[in-house]
């Protein structure tokens, strides 16, 4: 039998999910698992989930009709075949990519593509920032351009819907055969993130990467200033966070490595290895109601040091801060800086938030923080280049 392209990705779209699809295009399919068949020539068609191909365009089914969207520049929209387990995924694809269904399913199969490429040591970054502690693997993993079998997530074809257990309002997850090795090709308005912090937006490629076990999630809380502290103004304080389940004292360049990398375990330990950021952002009053603008902050550091015998980290809010209340938050980050991923939904918060006062002159305070002077502090070089108060809408984290 003899298909057009065109329609030979129709009929593998009509198939998703089908069982013993294997090997068998061009024999007649039904419709399963709520994935809607779809008149080619009618996107006016209701659905109920899933994605399909129309003239090429990713269709999606959003509020029971198709919403297309069109692909990137190269890019066409295909049912692209499973090989080791039945059904399809509908992605946005490379048009070379679709000269052969076997050049596919070969890379699903198991055939290692990736031989041709031997593994090179990594160049170490040059910047000043660089804490030259890394150490990447240079494993086939990390120089191979195409995506290594053992490394696909098979569940990514499925979106996740089932009729009898899905929630009323559960949407159909986006679906992939490759990993969504090439997903950013499908947003050809965004720029690829490449390491820096884009202000207007991008689409980032990394994988995410490592995840820790329930047992290793990262958790904070503030020693000082304590909740609801009364500390006096403009008087410089210091600021002591205490960590476990986290391996600290693990930053990159943030303005050349920006989520550039995946999330990485300690080895050994299997705790996520980063560092952990505090901000501070000024508030109407403690019982603001309003939620607060992201972009503006009163102070904010990056805490790169490994933690003391304590489990400690600490920096000086130096010169202090104006009259007023404030919100003090962590932000835990992996050391690309992207938010520690963890393991289940269901779970405590690993960041802290509290909230004190700054008092007017004349106004008692009631804070028992040890002066910086006098404070045990871990050997660290200066930090003054990792502080930073900020003009409102300066949200880059600067080399730290
Ligand atoms: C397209 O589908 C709608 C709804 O199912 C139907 O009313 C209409 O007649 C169809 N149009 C064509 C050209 O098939
Ligand atoms: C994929 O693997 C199956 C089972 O090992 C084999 O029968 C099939 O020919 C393979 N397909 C390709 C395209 O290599
Ligand atoms: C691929 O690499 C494996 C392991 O190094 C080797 O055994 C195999 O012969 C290689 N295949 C090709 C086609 O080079
Ligand atoms: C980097 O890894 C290589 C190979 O495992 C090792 O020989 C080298 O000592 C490591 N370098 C550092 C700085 O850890
Ligand atoms: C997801 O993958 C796991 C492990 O391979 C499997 O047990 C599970 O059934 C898959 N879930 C779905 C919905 O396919
Ligand atoms: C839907 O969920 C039920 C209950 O968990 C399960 O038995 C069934 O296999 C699921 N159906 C599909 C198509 O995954
Ligand atoms: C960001 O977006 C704004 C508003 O659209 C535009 O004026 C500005 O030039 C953009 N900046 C960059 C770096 O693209
Ligand atoms: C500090 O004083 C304020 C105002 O009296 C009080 O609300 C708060 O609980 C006190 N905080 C601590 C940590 O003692
Ligand atoms: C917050 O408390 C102040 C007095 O301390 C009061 O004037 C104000 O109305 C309160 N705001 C809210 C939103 O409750
Ligand atoms: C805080 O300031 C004190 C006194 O200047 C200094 O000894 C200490 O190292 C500083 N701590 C940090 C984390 O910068
Ligand atoms: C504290 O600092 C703020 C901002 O720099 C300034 O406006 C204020 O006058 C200072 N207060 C005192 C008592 O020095
Ligand atoms: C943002 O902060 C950086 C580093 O402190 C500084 O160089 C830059 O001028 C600031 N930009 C604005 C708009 O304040």
């Amino acid at each position: 039998m003899k298909f057009t392209l065109f329609s030979t990705l129709l009929l593998a779209s009509l198939a998703l999910a089908r069982p013993n699809l294997r090997h068998r295009w061009s024999s007649s399919f039904q419709q399963q698992n709520g994935i809607d068949t779809i008149n080619p020539n009618n996107a006016s068609s209701s659905c109920t989930s899933g994605n399909a191909c129309i003239d090429g365009q990713l269709a999606r089914c959003v509020n029971g009709k198709y919403v297309l969207s069109p692909c990137g520049p190269g890019l066409t929209c295909a049912a692209l075949p499973l090989s080791d387990s039945p059904g399809t995924t509908v992605t946005c694809t490379m048009q070379t990519g679709l000269k052969t269904r076997t050049t596919i399913a070969r890379a699903v199969n198991g055939t290692n593509p990736a031989n041709a490429t031997s593994p090179t040591t990594p160049t170490p970054p040059d910047s000043p920032c660089d804490s030259g502690s890394t150490n990447s693997s240079t494993s086939l993993g990390q120089t191979s351009l195409t995506l290594l079998p053992s490394v696909i997530a098979k569940n990514f074809s499925k979106n996740g819907l089932n009729t009898t257990t899905s929630e009323v309002g559960e949407v159909a997850s986006l679906m992939s055969v490759n990993n969504f090795i090439n997903y950013c090709a499908t947003l050809p308005n965004l720029p690829i993130t490449n390491g820096q912090q884009l202000k207007n937006g991008s689409c980032n490629p990394a994988p995410m990467g490592a995840i820790p076990s329930t047992s290793k999630m990262p958790s904070a809380k503030f020693v000082t200033p304590v909740n609801l502290a009364v500390v006096p103004q403009n008087t410089t304080f210091r600021i002591t966070l205490a960590v476990k389940h986290f391996a600290t004292g693990y930053f990159v360049n943030p303005n050349t490595n920006y989520v550039a990398a995946p999330q990485q375990l300690d080895p050994t330990a299997g705790l996520i290895q980063g560092h952990a950021h505090v901000v501070i952002e000024a508030l109407e009053s403690l019982n603001q109601t309003t939620p607060t603008d992201p972009t503006k902050f009163a102070f904010f550091v990056a805490l790169n040091n490994k933690a003391d015998a304590n489990g400690h980290l600490y920096a000086n809010v130096t010169g202090g801060l104006p009259k007023g209340t404030y919100k003090m938050s962590t932000l835990l980050a992996a050391m690309n800086h992207q938010p520690v991923l963890l393991p289940v939904v269901e779970r405590g918060v690993s960041d802290d938030t509290i909230y004190f006062t700054v008092a007017g002159a004349g106004q008692s305070t009631n804070t028992t923080m040890p002066t910086p002077t006098n404070a045990p502090q871990p050997s660290q070089p200066t930090s003054s280049s990792a502080t930073q108060t900020a003009s409102p809408g300066n949200a880059t984290e600067t080399c730290d």
